[in-house]
């Protein structure tokens, strides 16, 4: 079978990124055609939109969709912004549940993200005096199926799941804790605690190993990922996989267009490759290759890094690593240290 890949490059350092992905991706042994699409503020150039008819129905009909970035300084101040597209696309294919994995060393989070309700999607307008204001707004079944969600990945790991609200103070939060208790009736292996988000933005600076999976809405777990990015090696890293049921996912890094980068060739693609292993895992049911993947990111980030996490190589040099990496995954590894100690007579 031939999965199909649908690719939005969108703005600024999008278009680097995603072209070292898709490079990355027709090397890899797979059964795949990829078709790019405009989306964000490049859409908006060529048609006045930033998700086009025809851009949705390929991501409807696609097996999933990589995301690049969108947004940036040119589109500041129009009446229609490229973000409109992105959160558009997360509606409209309904990806309910946002991971957002942040490891390093002795840490090994999952940010499991809301991602199609609260603050984003509620009501919003201007009254006759001046005064604006967006709306939080949750059902109690928007929480509970992303909550499940998150149960399950928690029960697959350290059985450990720490759900972030504002309790003390929002009635969302409140709701939120009611039914996020009710879900955990369901799965006894799971240890549930409750977390107050000021201070788990805290605890994530300060021990970030002492969380396994971290439930939360959208709202906070767009702050809270981009903190849990920056302790575990900054934004050039951080992968996501945005989950429905049984529809296409988006898969797309947490950073975003980088603007004060884009053009000069040096933006590091770990993030965007990382979110392809999660493509290859979630998306196509290829976790054998997604680990082949994160192994070649792995190695070119020691071997040949980008500025962002000190090193001087080009995003091309980066992706030429994992290329080269990827296509000698079936080689035998070199002894490691050890061996070689044990192998000395
Ligand atoms: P940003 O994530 O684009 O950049 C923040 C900082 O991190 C910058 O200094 C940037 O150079 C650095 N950075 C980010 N990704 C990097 C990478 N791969 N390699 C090296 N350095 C990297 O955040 P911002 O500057 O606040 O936002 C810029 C634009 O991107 C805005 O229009 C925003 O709305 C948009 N945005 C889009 C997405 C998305 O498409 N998913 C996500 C976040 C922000
Ligand atoms: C992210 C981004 C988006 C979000 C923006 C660009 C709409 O910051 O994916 O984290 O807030 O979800
Ligand atoms: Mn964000």
């Amino acid at each position: 079978m031939t999965f199909r890949v649908v690719v939005l490059s969108g703005d600024g350092i999008g278009p680097e990124v995603a072209e070292a992905a898709v490079r990355v991706l027709t090397t890899l042994p797979l059964d795949v055609t990829v078709e790019e699409r405009p989306f964000g503020g490049a859409a908006i150039d060529l048609c006045g939109e930033p998700l086009p008819a025809e851009t949705l129905a390929a991501c409807r009909d696609a097996d999933a969709v990589l995301l690049g970035a969108v947004g940036g300084p040119r589109w500041d101040g129009g009446k229609i912004r490229p973000e409109a597209g992105l959160i558009g696309l997360r509606r409209a294919l309904d990806v309910y549940a946002n991971l957002r994995p942040a490891v390093q060393r002795d840490v090994d989070v999952l940010i499991v993200r809301e991602l199609v309700g609260g603050l984003y999607y509620g009501r919003r307008g201007v009254l006759a005096d001046g005064t604006v204001f967006d709306t939080c707004e949750y059902h109690p079944s928007q929480i509970e199926r992303v909550a499940r969600r998150a149960f399950e990945l928690a029960s697959a790991r350290r059985g450990e799941l720490c759900s972030v609200d504002k309790a003390n103070v929002l009635e969302t939060s409140r709701l939120w804790r009611r039914v996020v208790e009710e879900v955990a009736a369901d799965y006894p292996q799971v240890r549930l605690r409750h977390a107050l988000v000021d201070s788990a933005a805290m605890e994530l600076v300060t021990n970030a190993d002492r969380f396994d999976v971290v439930l939360t809405e959208n709202t906070f777990g767009d702050i809270l990922s981009d903190v849990a990015a920056a302790v575990t090696g900054g934004l050039g890293l951080a992968a996501s996989a945005s989950l429905g049921d049984g529809r296409p996912g988006i898969f797309e890094p947490v950073h975003g267009s980088a603007p004060d980068i884009a053009g000069a060739g040096i933006a590091n693609p770990a993030a965007m490759l990382r979110s392809l292993a999660l493509l290859l895992e979630h998306g196509l049911g290829r976790a054998d290759l997604a680990c082949d993947l994160e192994f070649a990111v792995d190695l070119a980030l020691t071997a040949t890094p980008t500025p962002d996490v000190g090193g001087t190589a080009t995003t091309e040099a980066f992706a030429e690593t994992v290329v080269d990496a990827l296509r000698h995954a079936d080689a035998p590894l070199p002894p490691t240290t050890e061996e070689q100690w044990t192998a000395t007579p």
